[in-house]
């Protein structure tokens, strides 16, 4: 009822202008003539513990995201569990969603859910982590490779900035099963494997993480150390594995001799940047991932087509997935700021005891 009364041009302009949420919202007040029934969209998050992202940004922003839009939703978290994953996105599909957004576990099991859902007539979106032979219609996420280039010259600057002589650099990536921990990988490689040829450094030793267990990232890293006491330089592929990393340097009082890299600005990351210990994080702005994404399953539900940005390909599947992809940004101490002042982290999170002082010097107000 009151959707007819909107229905003139006139009306729908001024509704988007007074709810002030940008350029999709004219269009969805449109749709209404047709049925009544909102758009449902289900979201399904991989773990709390491979990063705090998941939980502190992502279930924010798509929450933010999908309430300005007006449209229902259900974001769940399988903890890390396979089993869980696929039961989630069994109650969704039940439960009736038009779209379904995943973060896979692995692809394997990622495939199996986006296939069901796709027989099922649910529109899917891989968010983050492209699901490789998936059947996803869209993917939503940064230049993972450009995340790695970062990660790669971040670290090479800070052993610059240490005048480091032939530093031994050890690796620790992310998981085997995330497309994304390849991509990283091929990033900062991309960076550090002419200088492993030049002599200009000594590549150490390298290990994958997996599911990126912060936990086993500490195990593996004492085990790096152990068989090579000189490692100069740590290539971690997130701010959890580097701080497992910073933590076994914490306890041989090596913290802040040693240039750790890191990913995602959490305040834990940051927090180690600040007292010298992380070398540098990435910083991507999950609020433009998450908006991206809920512009995309509107579009989705409303059986429209989506706008996108970049085209990926999946090399198991041999298909070109229409993509979003976002701009990561490094972030070392000096501009630890940016990331506050972008409303990702707050002053009061990461300006807590010891750290309130340290981010006075980093110009945090
Ligand atoms: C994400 C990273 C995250 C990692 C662990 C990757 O797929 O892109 O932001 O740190 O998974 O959760």
């Amino acid at each position: 009822m009151r959707k007819g009364l909107l229905l003139t041009t006139a009306s729908v302009a001024l509704v988007s202008s007074l709810t002030a949420c940008g350029g999709s919202s004219s269009s969805d007040t449109d749709s209404g003539s047709g049925s009544d029934a909102k758009p449902k969209i289900g979201v399904i998050l991989p773990d709390s513990k491979s990063s705090a992202r998941w939980e502190t940004a992502d279930r924010k922003y798509l929450s933010e995201a999908f309430k300005t839009a007006g449209v229902e939703y259900d974001i769940q978290n399988a903890q890390g569990d396979k089993q869980e994953f696929q039961t989630i996105a069994d109650q969704m599909i039940t439960s009736g969603v038009n779209v379904l957004v995943i973060v896979n576990l692995d692809s394997g099991t990622g495939k199996a859910v986006l296939d069901k859902a796709k027989a099922q007539g649910v529109a899917t979106i891989d968010y983050d982590r492209l699901t490789l032979g998936g059947s996803a219609q869209y993917y939503v996420s940064f230049d993972n490779t450009a995340v790695g280039k970062l990660q790669g010259e971040g670290l090479s600057k800070c052993l610059t900035d240490m005048k480091a002589k032939k530093p031994i650099v050890a690796t620790l990536n992310g998981s085997p099963t995330d497309n994304n921990a390849t991509l990283f990988a091929e990033g900062y490689n991309g960076v550090l494997d002419p200088k492993y040829k030049s002599g200009e450094y000594v590549k150490g030793p390298d290990q994958s993480v997996p599911d990126w267990d912060n936990a086993q990232a500490g195990t593996i890293f004492e085990q790096m150390l152990t068989s090579e006491r000189q490692i100069g330089g740590v290539l971690a592929a997130n701010d959890g594995l580097g701080n497992a990393a910073i933590a076994v340097l914490r306890k041989q009082n090596r913290n802040g001799e040693v240039p750790v890299t890191g990913q995602d600005a959490t305040v834990q990351g940051l927090q180690n940047i600040l007292a010298g210990d992380q070398c540098m994080t990435v910083y991507k702005a999950v609020k433009k991932e998450a908006d991206a994404t809920a512009k995309l399953a509107i579009s989705l539900a409303k059986g429209e087509k989506g706008e996108t940005n970049a085209t990926v390909e999946d090399p198991e599947g041999k298909r070109k997935v229409p993509s979003v992809l976002e701009t990561p940004v490094a972030i070392y101490k000096d501009n630890v700021k940016d990331v506050v002042d972008d409303g990702f982290v707050t002053k009061a999170e990461l300006c807590t005891g010891k750290y309130a002082a340290l981010c006075t010097e980093a110009g945090i107000k």
